[in-house]
């Protein structure tokens, strides 16, 4: 079973991780959703139209429930789903005494609230059309390294491993697997301004056993393992992915 012609939707698909897990689904032939925000969703679309899979984008603030709900609708009236890749996310870097209700909203709206409705709603759809789907989230190695100026980031990122242990349980008995990922630190928009920084680079590698940041492909590859065959007895799992960071 490849991945071809199954209709995967990718939050957050216009730069980073996310266009990276785009440009590989493409490769493997799989048709594409893609989420955006704010950013350019063309370099998703160009990679579409090259590998010849069909591609539709949608555009929804994930930090606003209404656009939440909008955007699952239009993907649930797509056809049958396969896959949801829960990618997109928000990082603020702010010290703990700074971080305001706003902040944690902002945080906790993007990259918990809007993965639980979207899973929720997708997976209720993969349900009835009796599609065996996959989902897969988007933790970090905040989440258990933790970080002085990411503490709502990282809290979040909590409620996301607990997230997946949960709704593995809840969507095991439709044959819906839910994973999720913890990349390592990976320079992207994300994080750009904090891991090009000299002695942040130095510091962070020293700390990774592969000693060098990740890329969005190695990345991707975890993610093409779990929506792929080899993962199908695989749920409820946090995996990092990280050049060792956690294991050292
Ligand atoms: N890079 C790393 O080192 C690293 C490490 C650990 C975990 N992660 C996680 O990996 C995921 C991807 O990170 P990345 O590094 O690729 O980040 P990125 O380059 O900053 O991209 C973030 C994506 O999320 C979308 N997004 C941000 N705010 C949004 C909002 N309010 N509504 C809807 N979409 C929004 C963006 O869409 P628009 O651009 O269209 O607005 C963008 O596509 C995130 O969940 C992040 O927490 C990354």
């Amino acid at each position: 079973m490849s991945l071809k012609g199954k209709t995967i939707v990718v939050t957050g698909a216009s730069k980073g991780l996310g266009l990276g897990i785009v440009k590989r689904l493409c490769e493997e032939g799989a048709d594409i959703i893609a989420h955006y925000n704010s950013g350019d969703i063309s370099a998703a679309e160009t990679l579409a139209r090259e590998a010849g899979v069909a591609f539709q984008a949608f555009r929804a603030d994930l930090s606003k429930e209404d656009e939440v709900l909008r955007l699952a609708d239009q993907i649930c009236s797509c056809g049958e789903i396969y896959g949801l890749v829960n990618n997109a996310g928000v990082c603020l870097f702010e010290d703990f005494f700074d971080v305001t209700p706003e902040s944690y909203d902002f945080t906790f709206n993007v990259n918990v609230k809007a993965v639980f409705l979207l899973t929720q709603k997708i997976a209720q759809k993969m349900a009835k059309d009796g599609v065996q789907g996959r989902i897969v989230n988007f933790s970090s190695i905040t989440s258990l390294s933790g970080s002085a100026t990411q503490v709502h980031y990282g809290a979040a990122k909590c409620a996301i491993n607990g997230f997946t242990h949960m709704a593995a349980e809840a969507l095991g008995q439709y044959g819906i697997t839910v994973n999720a990922i913890m990349p390592g630190p990976i320079p992207t928009k994300h994080n750009s301004h904090f891991l090009k920084n000299e002695d942040t680079k130095a510091e962070l590698c020293g700390r990774i056993i592969m000693k060098k940041y990740g890329d969005p492909e190695n990345i991707a590859d975890a993610v093409m393992y779990f929506l792929g065959e080899r993962a199908a007895w695989t749920t409820g799992v946090t995996l990092p992915v990280d050049g060792g960071y956690l294991a050292k």
